[in-house]
């Protein structure tokens, strides 16, 4: 119980990965606390994606910056340049939620799962909403076609592996955002 409270605590959002391979048994444990999550009428509406495939990644991700640096309006662009040019950080996995139409919360919820469970598992990990701009790119029907099953569409994604630098630090959280009545 503690503990659980304690990875929400520490978890925070790591753009810096080292090239170390994330253990198969680590993956699957990830997979697992994923389509553990709740869902209304436990619909289970989402397909979890794992994509290890480094040069597919490395694909995605200069063929998006790609299309970033040639739009009008470069901050997003600058933003990624600033953390180091890359959207996907380098981070060796990236898992993908697809999900069915207007079920945006059960995915946030996965999404949550996903990013806790990597973090109990001392790996880094980044919620990536950016890898949406993917499917909007030329590839982007070439991606969906590859990666994102008939009959859903890409929810979140969250970047995975081991972290540069383990002491990362989350957000400070916000008091004044909590209010008790009674
Ligand atoms: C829905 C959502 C989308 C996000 N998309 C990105 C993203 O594309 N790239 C990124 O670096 N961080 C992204 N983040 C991470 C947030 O920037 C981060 O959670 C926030 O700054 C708080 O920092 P912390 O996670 O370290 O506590 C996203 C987070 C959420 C919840």
């Amino acid at each position: 119980m503690i503990e659980t409270l304690q990875n929400i605590e520490t978890r925070y959002s790591c753009r810096s990965y080292t090239g170390t391979p994330i253990e198969p048994e680590k993956i699957k444990s990830i997979a697992l606390a994923a389509v553990q999550a709740p869902s209304a009428m436990n619909l289970q509406p989402w397909q979890i994606i794992v994509i290890q495939d480094k040069a597919l990644m490395e694909d995605m991700d200069a063929t998006t910056m790609d299309m970033l640096s040639k739009m009008e309006d470069k901050s997003t662009y600058e933003r990624i340049m600033g953390r180091g040019g890359k959207l996907f950080y380098n981070a060796p996995c990236m898992f993908i939620v697809a999900k069915k139409p207007d079920t945006d919360l059960d995915c946030g919820i996965v999404t949550e799962n996903i990013a806790l469970a990597a973090s109990a598992l001392g790996l880094g990990n980044v919620i990536c909403g950016l890898a949406k701009l993917v499917f909007t790119t030329d590839k982007g029907e070439e991606y969906k076609k590859k990666l994102i099953p008939e009959g859903y569409e890409f929810g979140m994604s969250v970047l995975v592996g081991y972290p540069t630098n383990a002491e990362g630090k989350p957000h400070e959280p916000d008091m004044s955002k909590i209010t008790y009545i009674g």
